[in-house]
């Protein structure tokens, strides 16, 4: 269990590595930066702690002095950054939240890799309908900024939520929604770009080219949504 919480936190972090570094490799002191710059990068650690510290201390005397210090840093970070994700939540690794600023994640359950926008809130329905469920979210899903989800629905892997979206209803993997009422824009849109960031389609592109003698139809550009270019 330990591992597992130490191994999630460790692929957060892989994620704004990857993400927030000129090339994908960052030094030392880059990496120190990127700590200092990202507010919320800080808050997912106060998250992935206060988890640990649930499912991993146990005795009195030491689990209230480490819970105490949980909720200042919990409190710390939802005061400066406005980011809270509650400890109840169960999220895989390499999350990534784009920028601080009003975000509020439920005891909700999410996949590996998912990208959140600033100002989303995913939770529970306010009628108290659904027996008070909370959305399962998958792997890899991409919620842009001011979105909000709610109740027990499930959105499936891979998909794209679009700016501003109001998602209250069941989601098919892969595809991509937008709006107020929620509709399906795509049906199998390839979100690779969105979640892993421009530089990592150029490498598959790259490593996508064909051999000298292989027909040109095998090629593909690097605007192309095709999927047979990605992993899936
Ligand atoms: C969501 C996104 C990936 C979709 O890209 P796309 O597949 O190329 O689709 P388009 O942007 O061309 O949009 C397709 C249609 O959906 C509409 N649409 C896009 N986003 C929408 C939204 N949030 N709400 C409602 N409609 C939306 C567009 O207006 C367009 O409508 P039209 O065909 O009638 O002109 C892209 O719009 C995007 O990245 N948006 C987020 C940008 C953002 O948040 N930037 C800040 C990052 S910090």
């Amino acid at each position: 269990m330990v591992e597992r919480l130490f191994s999630r936190f460790g692929k957060d972090v892989e994620r704004y590595y990857e993400l927030d570094s000129r090339d994908g490799h960052p030094t030392m002191r880059e990496k120190a930066g990127i700590w200092v710059r990202s507010p919320q990068l800080q808050a997912v650690a106060v998250f992935r702690f206060g988890v640990w510290v649930n499912a991993n201390v146990h005795r009195w005397l030491l689990r209230f002095p480490l819970r105490v210090l949980y909720r200042f840093l919990n409190l710390l970070t939802f005061a400066l950054w406005g980011v809270h994700i509650d400890d109840g939540a169960d999220i895989g690794g390499g999350l990534y939240i784009g920028h601080p600023g009003g975000v509020l994640i439920g005891p909700v359950k999410m996949g590996s890799n998912c990208n959140v926008g600033n100002n989303v809130t995913i939770g529970r329905r306010s009628d108290g309908r659904g027996s008070g469920g909370t959305p399962t979210i998958g792997d890899s899903v991409w919620i842009g900024t001011g979105s909000v989800i709610f109740g027990g629905i499930t959105v499936g892997d891979g998909v794209s939520i679009a700016p501003l979206t109001v998602v209250g209803r069941n989601i098919p993997p892969q595809a991509l929604v937008a709006g107020n009422p929620m509709k399906v824009l795509r049906e199998r849109y390839d979100n690779t770009i969105q979640i892993h960031g421009a530089r990592v389609q150029a490498t598959l592109v790259l490593s996508d080219t064909p051999k000298v003698n292989a027909p040109s139809s095998t090629t593909s550009t690097s605007n192309d949504n095709d999927e047979a270019s990605f992993p899936s």
